[in-house]
């Protein structure tokens, strides 16, 4: 059975202070039993969440992660460094990394081996710019972008693959992809990876829809057969939205 999850993706946003305060009000909230609920602060703010939500049911992840253990790479942050932490789910191939950091699908396929390798859960972003859908080239675009990021993992990896179909043109946009968008390209996905890997572990891997998930919009999109929750960016900063979305299946 595969899992229904939540996951906040604050981006640049929140620092100490603001995040303290979100995890307060958090941990007073009753979350769903069945729905996996996540964060992903800035890195600065990792250990401070972890320790903060260690007796409590959500999950912190990092939003991103370099492909080396260490070494000379200024800036960056290793999956033992997460893993030191207590972190164990990282966000890999935002199209925000891809577009604006150079990620290349070479550089993320390295990235998701680095993190299964160090037992980590990786979430995949794919998603196609509006150009690409207007060429309705879109199906064709996130079959490569698994193809050449995640296919390399042997099938066993993919208990601690989740994949999030974020569209470009739907990210901040405030234009979402209409459920029966959503709908086509879930479907598209499990089907591209059971023809890789096998049914069972298409039927098996959550994949998650992100791009201007809101509180009025995510039910219908959540109750899309393939849609098993969401990447959810500015409505995951303030707790009331994102709680409205966690209860939205
Ligand atoms: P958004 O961002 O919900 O603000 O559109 C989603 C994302 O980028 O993960």
């Amino acid at each position: 059975m595969r899992k229904k999850i939540v996951t906040g993706n604050w981006k640049m946003n929140h620092d100490l202070a603001q995040t303290e305060m979100f995890l307060v009000d958090l941990k007073k909230q009753v979350l769903p039993e069945e729905v996996t609920v996540m964060i992903a602060p800035a890195f600065t703010n990792l250990n401070h969440a972890f320790n903060s939500l260690r007796e409590h049911p959500v999950t912190v992840a990092a939003q991103n992660m370099h492909q080396n253990n260490n070494g000379a790479f200024t800036g960056e942050v290793s999956a033992e460094m997460l893993k030191s932490l207590g972190v164990e789910t990282v966000i890999i191939g935002h199209s925000e990394r891809r577009a604006q950091f150079n990620e290349t699908n070479e550089i993320l396929s390295e990235k998701v081996k680095t993190a299964i390798a160090n037992k980590m859960t990786v979430i995949f972003c794919v998603g196609e710019e509006l150009e690409e859908r207007k060429q309705n080239n879109h199906l064709k675009l996130i079959e490569s972008q698994l193809t050449e990021g995640v296919f390399q993992q042997p099938e066993t990896a993919w208990k601690n693959i989740v994949i999030a179909y974020e569209p470009v043109w739907a990210i901040g946009t405030g234009e979402t992809a209409t459920p029966q968008q959503a709908q086509e390209m879930h479907q598209h996905i499990r089907t591209v990876i059971a023809n890789k890997y096998s049914k069972s572990t298409a039927n098996d891997v959550s994949i998650l829809y992100g791009g201007s998930v809101k509180p009025n919009n995510a039910s219908e999109i959540f109750n899309q057969p393939d849609v098993d929750g969401g990447l959810i960016g500015g409505a995951s900063l303030e707790v009331e939205s994102f709680m409205k979305i966690v209860n939205a299946f």
